[in-house]
């Protein structure tokens, strides 16, 4: 910007709109809205459960009864849509908890459907909470060394996918980082007649040691290694737009930078080079770092969930996935 010069002061000096609140509404240039929250969830079998996650404060493991009630709350204060993980009973080498007609995420799907036809359901599509050994993909073991084999994990995803579409889910979102995966998963979405249902690829999504918490939370903390092998260097962001780019070619409809906050600048550069429906997932740590120190009179939670959620949709976030989302729609209602 040039503004003119004169003796060193500026020719028109502009006023700062900041004198009154409806000034400064008037001219603010980013917004929070309930519309663009979603609120993971964790389902678990059982009935009355309630687990609360030691790492989590506020946040449950629920059976379906009670993943129901929590949605109906959420659905009540505003918020659209709920993020459904799965913590199945049993994990075995093949995840086949992730794609049984049966399985918990697809139970709770159908229930919620049911029962709240409007809620928008978004399904994880993983293998880590359902694989003994906790990781995203298949595990193949030699000489001694164990690896995670890419194609073979993608039909699994695919057929898993596909189950929780036909339990009724809105959106289904890969998060496992397999090479392919969503072109396998609308493949196999498209061969089974679900050709309208959209696919939210968690596209840049970096390991990161913010999943810490959820990991106690999904019950998903990888048995031996890491997960450095299948997720992103928090190093790089020009493979950040390569993995976005990659996904968008293969079908994804909207995508995912995970973390959020430390991934801001991520954030700002998918959505200006793709122009794609772009979420934000203000993962567990965040969560749980806000809430430590809140809960030691340190920070205000809700003043500092509210900045950095509008930091998220500064940065280019068209839909917020955080934890907080049925506190933040009553913030955003002033109650
Ligand atoms: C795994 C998955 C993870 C999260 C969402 N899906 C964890 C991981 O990759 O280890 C993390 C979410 C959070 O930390 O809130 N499929």
């Amino acid at each position: 910007m040039n503004v003119p010069m004169v003796g060193g002061f500026p020719e028109y000096r502009p006023r700062r709109l900041r004198r009154s609140a409806a000034l400064r509404a008037m001219v603010r240039e980013t917004r929070l809205d309930a519309s663009q929250l979603v609120l993971p969830m964790f389902a678990r079998s059982g009935n009355r459960e309630r687990r609360p996650i030691g790492s989590m404060p506020g946040v449950f493991q629920l059976s379906p009864d009670e993943l129901l009630k929590d949605a109906t709350l959420a659905h009540q204060a505003g918020v659209p849509a709920v993020l459904l993980f799965g913590i199945p009973d049993q994990k075995d080498a093949q995840a086949s908890g992730a794609w049984a007609a049966d399985g918990i995420v697809q139970q709770t799907v159908r229930l919620l459907k049911k029962e709240l036809p409007s809620l928008l359901v978004i399904t994880d599509v993983c293998l880590c909470e359902y694989m003994s050994h906790g990781h995203c993909g298949i595990v193949h073991h030699a000489d001694g060394k164990a690896e995670i084999v890419n194609d073979a994990s993608l039909e699994i995803l695919a057929r898993a996918a596909a189950s929780h579409a036909a339990a009724g889910a809105d959106i289904v979102a890969p998060s496992d980082m397999m090479d392919g995966r969503v072109r396998a998963i609308r493949a196999q979405l498209d061969a089974e007649g679900f050709i309208d249902i959209p696919i939210l690829s968690y596209a840049a999504k970096f390991a990161s040691a913010f999943y810490g918490p959820f990991r106690e939370a999904a019950e998903s903390a990888p048995q031996f290694g890491d997960r450095r092998s299948y997720q992103m260097d928090a190093a790089n962001a020009d493979e950040a737009m390569r993995e976005v780019a990659m996904d968008i070619q293969e079908g994804a409809d909207m995508v995912m930078v995970k973390p959020a906050l430390a991934y801001l600048d991520i954030l700002r550069r998918v959505k200006t080079e793709f122009g794609y429906p772009t979420a934000a997932y203000a993962v567990s740590g965040e969560y749980s770092m806000i809430k430590a120190a809140a809960a030691k009179g340190w920070i205000d939670e809700r003043a500092v969930t509210l900045e950095t959620l509008l930091a998220m949709r500064r940065a280019g976030a068209d839909i917020l996935i955080t934890y907080s989302a049925v506190e933040v729609a009553g913030w955003l209602r002033g109650v």
